[in-house]
C-alpha cells in the first residue's frame, strides 16, 4: 500500500469541504483556463480552480514583478469568502520545461534531449531545484514538467522534449526531476506534472497528436516505465496525451486514465487534460465533456471555452450522464493536491519567500545551466584533432546559429514557437559571445554565410548551423498529405493539423544554407569545426564529411558560454548520444531506428560520444 497523500486531519478537511461545496463551486475547481480568457472577477464568480499561461502568454512587459502582481490579484479573488464563495486558493500552471522559459530574463536550460546526453541524474535534480525557484519568483506554483516522452521517431516535432529514445535514461531521471521540483512540499517547492500519459513518444511516423499502436506490454515497457519512479516519488499531477492508443484518444480512455493510472498504479493526485484536449473526442462538445470526465480527467485545460464547458458539465450532472461521485472524486483529488502542497497555508503571492527573489536569472542559477550545456555536448568527429582549440587561434566564427540566442534556446522559450535573434533572451550568452569572451583573436562573420572568411587571417572556422525554433506539430517532419490525413483520421471534432517543419530529416534539404556556408569556408582552405543546433539527430552526412570536427550541441539554452568551455578544453567532452544518429545512406534513413530495433544501422549508435 502506498503512503496516503494526506494526514487524517487533512483528509477530513477535504471531505468537509466537498460536503459544503455547491455543484457550481465543484465544477469551477475542475476548470482551468488561460489567463487571457479570465479576469479575477470572473475567476471568483465561476469559482475557477486554476489558471495557466499558454506558451508566450504573459502579463505586461513579462517582468517578474508583473507576474507576481498578476498572481496576487488572482489569488486575492480566489480567497474571497462570502455567502456565494468559498476561499480556496487557485493554483497557477505554466510550461516551465527548460527553466522558467516563458519569462524574460530567466535562466534557460538545455532542452531535454541535451540533458539526456549528459546522463547525470544529480544534475537533473539540481536543474529542477533551480527551475522551482525561478517559477516561485513569479508567484506561480505549478509546472507542466517533466515530459517523460520516449521519442521513438525523430520526425516528431517534440523529440527535443524527450530525454531519450530509450526508457533507460528517462526512467533514471523522472523521480529526480520530480523530487527537485516538489522537494518536501515546502517553501522551496512547486507542484510537478508528468506528461503526456501515455505513449506520446510512440506516435506513428512521428506525427504530433497521432496514433500509437503498440501492445499493452510494449506500451508499458517503453512509455509507462518512466512514470513508475515518478509516481513513487509522489508526483502530484499527470497530464493526458493528445495521442490515441490503438485508435482511441487518451483523453477519453477510461482504461488508461482510471483503471491503470488511478487504480492499478494508485495515483492519488489529479489528472489534467492537455490544452483543449477533449475537443477531439467528439464532434459535439457536450458529449466530449462527459467522455473526458467519465474517462477520469479531473481538471480540464480549456483555453477559452470555459463557460460552455461549465454549462455542459452542469447539465450532465443534472441529467445523470456524469455522476456526483465522479465529480466529488475529481474535486477531492484537486483539493488534496492543494492541501498536500500547503497552498491553503501559503501567504499571498506578494508575500511569499521566493517571490521577486534576486536569485531569478542569477549567476548562480546560470552556472547550473552552463554546467548542463558542457555535459550535453556530444563530439561526433575530431579526425584532425582540431579540438580542443588554443585560445590564441585566429578563429573565424560563422553560420546562422552562431550569434542567435533565440535559435539556441529553441521552442518553448519566451514564445510558444521560440524566438529569433538576441533581443528576447535577456542575460546569458550566444555561442559567439561565449567564444569571444575567451578567444581574443576570434572574429564573427559579417555575412553569417562565411563569404568573408579569409585564409590569410583565419586559421580555423567554427560554423554554427542547424534548425530554427519550433514547437509541437510545427516541428514535425511530414512527407506528404497522406500522413496529414493519417493524423487527422484519429481526430474527431475540429481537426487541427499544424504546418510541418519540413518533409525530410536531411539537414541539406531543411537548411541548404548550412552546407553552403561550410563548403564556402572549406573551399578557401580553412578547416571547419561544425556545431549543430538541433532538436533531434538529423541526416548530416555531407556536412559531416566536409567538416574536420563535428559537435552535436542540441538546444543548449541561454548559456552559450558552456560551449566555449568545452571547445577550448577547459572542460572535457562527456556527452553521449541518448538518441541513435541515423545514416543518410541507409535505406531507412528517413524513418530512424532505435537501439534494439531489427536492422539497426546508425551512423553513430546510442551511447556514442568522443572525448579528448
Ligand atoms: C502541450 C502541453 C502544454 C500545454 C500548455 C499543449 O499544447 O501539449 O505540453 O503543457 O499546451 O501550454
Amino acid at each position: 500500500m502506498k503512503k496516503p497523500l494526506l494526514s487524517a486531519d487533512q483528509q477530513q478537511r477535504v471531505n468537509e469541504l466537498v460536503t459544503t461545496m455547491t455543484l457550481a463551486q465543484k465544477i469551477g475547481q475542475m476548470t482551468q483556463t488561460e489567463r487571457m480568457a479570465i479576469n479575477p472577477e470572473q475567476l471568483k464568480a465561476y469559482h475557477i480552480g486554476s489558471v495557466l499561461s499558454g506558451g508566450g502568454s504573459c502579463p505586461g512587459d513579462n517582468t517578474v514583478a508583473e507576474w507576481v502582481e498578476m498572481n496576487d490579484d488572482y489569488w486575492a479573488a480566489s480567497m474571497e469568502s462570502d455567502d456565494d464563495h468559498l476561499a480556496i486558493p487557485l493554483i497557477y500552471g505554466i510550461d516551465a520545461i527548460h527553466g522558467n522559459n516563458n519569462i524574460k530574463g530567466a535562466t534557460v536550460f538545455p532542452h531535454n534531449i541535451g540533458l539526456g546526453a549528459s546522463n547525470d541524474p544529480d544534475l537533473i535534480q539540481r536543474i529542477a531545484e533551480v527551475t522551482a525557484r525561478e517559477i516561485l519568483a513569479t508567484g506561480v506554483e505549478w509546472t507542466f514538467a517533466p515530459t517523460l516522452a520516449v521519442a521513438r521517431d525523430s520526425r516528431w516535432g517534440r523529440t527535443y522534449e524527450s530525454y531519450s529514445e530509450d526508457p533507460e535514461i528517462v526512467t533514471r531521471y523522472s523521480a529526480r526531476f520530480v523530487e527537485g521540483l516538489q522537494g518536501n512540499l515546502g517553501t522551496d517547492s512547486v507542484v510537478a506534472c508528468v506528461k503526456h500519459w501515455v505513449g506520446d513518444g510512440g506516435t506513428t511516423n512521428g506525427i504530433d497528436q497521432g496514433e500509437t499502436t503498440l501492445s499493452r506490454e510494449e506500451l508499458e515497457r517503453l512509455h509507462m516505465a518512466a512514470y513508475f519512479p515518478a509516481l513513487d516519488a509522489g508526483v502530484l499531477t499527470v497530464m493526458v496525451s493528445f495521442n490515441s492508443w490503438q485508435g482511441d484518444k487518451c483523453h477519453g480512455h477510461k482504461y488508461l486514465l482510471t483503471d491503470v493510472l488511478k487504480n492499478e498504479l494508485e495515483f492519488d493526485g489529479y489528472v489534467i487534460s492537455d490544452w483543449d484536449g477533449i475537443d477531439y473526442l467528439s464532434d459535439y462538445y457536450y458529449d466530449a465533456v462527459a467522455m473526458g470526465v467519465n474517462a477520469g480527467i479531473d481538471m480540464f485545460m480549456v483555453s477559452e471555452n470555459w463557460q460552455p464547458f461549465i454549462q455542459h458539465l452542469t447539465q450532465h450532472v443534472e441529467n445523470g450522464t456524469v455522476s456526483v461521485d465522479r465529480i466529488d472524486d475529481a474535486v477531492s483529488r484537486i483539493l488534496s493536491v492543494k492541501l498536500a502542497y500547503g497552498l491553503f497555508e501559503k501567504p499571498r503571492p506578494k508575500d511569499r519567500h521566493w517571490s521577486n527573489h534576486s536569485s531569478f536569472g542569477s549567476v548562480e542559477h546560470r552556472n547550473v545551466a552552463r554546467e548542463a550545456v558542457q555535459k550535453s555536448l556530444v563530439l561526433l568527429k575530431n579526425t584532425e584533432q582540431l579540438l580542443p582549440l588554443d585560445k590564441q587561434t585566429k578563429l573565424f566564427v560563422a553560420g546562422k546559429n552562431a550569434h542567435n540566442r533565440g535559435h539556441q534556446c529553441g521552442g518553448f522559450t519566451i514564445a510558444w514557437q521560440g524566438t529569433s535573434g538576441n533581443d528576447f533572451i535577456l542575460g546569458g550568452t550566444s555561442i559567439w559571445e561565449g567564444i569571444k569572451t575567451v578567444a581574443p583573436n576570434a572574429t564573427l562573420s559579417a555575412t553569417e554565410n562565411g563569404t568573408d572568411a579569409d585564409p590569410s587571417q583565419h586559421d580555423i572556422a567554427i560554423v554554427v548551423v542547424g534548425e530554427t525554433p519550433y514547437a509541437e506539430g510545427m516541428g514535425d517532419i511530414r512527407d506528404g498529405d497522406d500522413i496529414v490525413i493519417q493524423a487527422g483520421s484519429q481526430i474527431n471534432g475540429s481537426l487541427k493539423v499544424l504546418e510541418a517543419y519540413g518533409s525530410s530529416l536531411e539537414l541539406a534539404k531543411l537548411h541548404p544554407e548550412d552546407l553552403e556556408t561550410i563548403t564556402t569556408i572549406v573551399a578557401k582552405g580553412i578547416p571547419v569545426i561544425a556545431v549543430l543546433i538541433s532538436g533531434r539527430p538529423l541526416l548530416i552526412n555531407p556536412e559531416l564529411d566536409a567538416s574536420s570536427a563535428f559537435v552535436a550541441a542540441w538546444l543548449p539554452g541561454s548559456e552559450g558560454q558552456g560551449i566555449a568551455d568545452v571547445l577550448f578544453g577547459d572542460i572535457p567532452f562527456s556527452g553521449k548520444l541518448s538518441f541513435s544518429w541515423p545514416d543518410g545512406r541507409s535505406k531507412n534513413a528517413d524513418k530512424p531506428l532505435n537501439r534494439g530495433d531489427k536492422e539497426y544501422n546508425p551512423l553513430f549508435p546510442y551511447g556514442y560520444g568522443l572525448t579528448y
